[in-house]
């Protein structure tokens, strides 16, 4: 199984602190085969795949319209993040979902047009807390992810990435507990073993939500949490790179 731990920076930095982050990671020993994505915002994306050229860390968008082209004012498509060498792109994250009005369809949608870019989805999911203080987060996230990879193949399933964001535990400080990212991960994939059997054990899982150096090495452990999304700790290189060193540390030899 592939480890992967991606960084999402939101909105976050300007372009001297963007460029001067995306240099320190440059600047990283490459760390065993944990892959490295960083999602920097849309205007810094170009000068991102440029700093980063020739080194192990891929970039990422962190959303993209369903259409490949047209009469969209503001909006990014697909095509377009290929053509700057983008080769991951962040989709159904719960902010997007809460403030852009993102829908289960539109993140099927987009996931299709990014498939068809031959850019890597990373879909997120996650239940409210009320939702889980209610028991309902397996059928919650279940159906957030029935809609989200409707009518994909098993070819295309084997293609995404599936992050697993609690929005009880993003930017709160209050992570999922080990056990609790497992259960959901293990639900997780046996969703995708009903969607289709040969892609469930090939797409990674990463867990997101106040994943930090102090808390990384219990959730990487678990068997089906197969790296992170990382925000608030992929904004210095210097958590960011511990959080890809755990996971090396953790998730090797496999
Ligand atoms: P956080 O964000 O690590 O700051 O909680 C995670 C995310 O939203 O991807």
């Amino acid at each position: 199984m592939r480890t992967v731990i991606a960084g999402n920076w939101k909105m976050n930095k300007d372009l001297p602190q963007a460029m001067d982050l995306l240099a320190r990671l440059a600047a990283a020993a490459p760390v065993g085969d944990v892959e490295v994505v960083v999602a920097p915002a849309f205007p810094f994306l170009g000068q991102a795949v440029e700093r980063l050229r020739g080194t192990r860390v891929a970039v990422a968008a962190q959303h993209c319209h369903e259409a490949a082209g047209g009469a969209f004012t503001g909006e990014v498509s697909a095509p377009m993040l290929a053509s700057l060498g983008v080769r991951f792109c962040i989709v159904g994250h719960s902010e997007r979902r809460q403030y852009c009005g993102e829908t289960d369809a539109l993140v099927n949608a987009r996931i299709r047009a990014l498939l068809a870019a031959g850019i890597t989805p990373i879909c997120c999911c996650g239940e409210r807390r009320a939702e889980r203080e209610a028991g309902r987060q397996q059928e919650v996230v279940g159906a957030q992810l029935r809609e989200a990879l409707a009518g994909l193949s098993a070819a295309e399933l084997m293609r995404i990435i599936v992050a697993y964001e609690p929005v009880w535990a993003i930017g709160t400080g209050l992570n999922a507990t080990a056990e609790q990212a497992q259960d959901m991960h293990a639900f997780i994939r046996s969703v995708l073993r009903g969607l289709a059997p040969e892609a469930a054990d090939q797409v990674p899982l990463l867990y997101g939500g106040s994943c930090k150096p102090d808390n990384a090495a219990e959730l990487f452990a678990c068997a089906d949490v197969d790296g992170g999304l990382i925000g608030g700790a992929s904004l210095e290189a210097a958590s960011f790179l511990e959080l890809v060193a755990i996971a090396h540390r953790c998730k090797q030899p496999r």
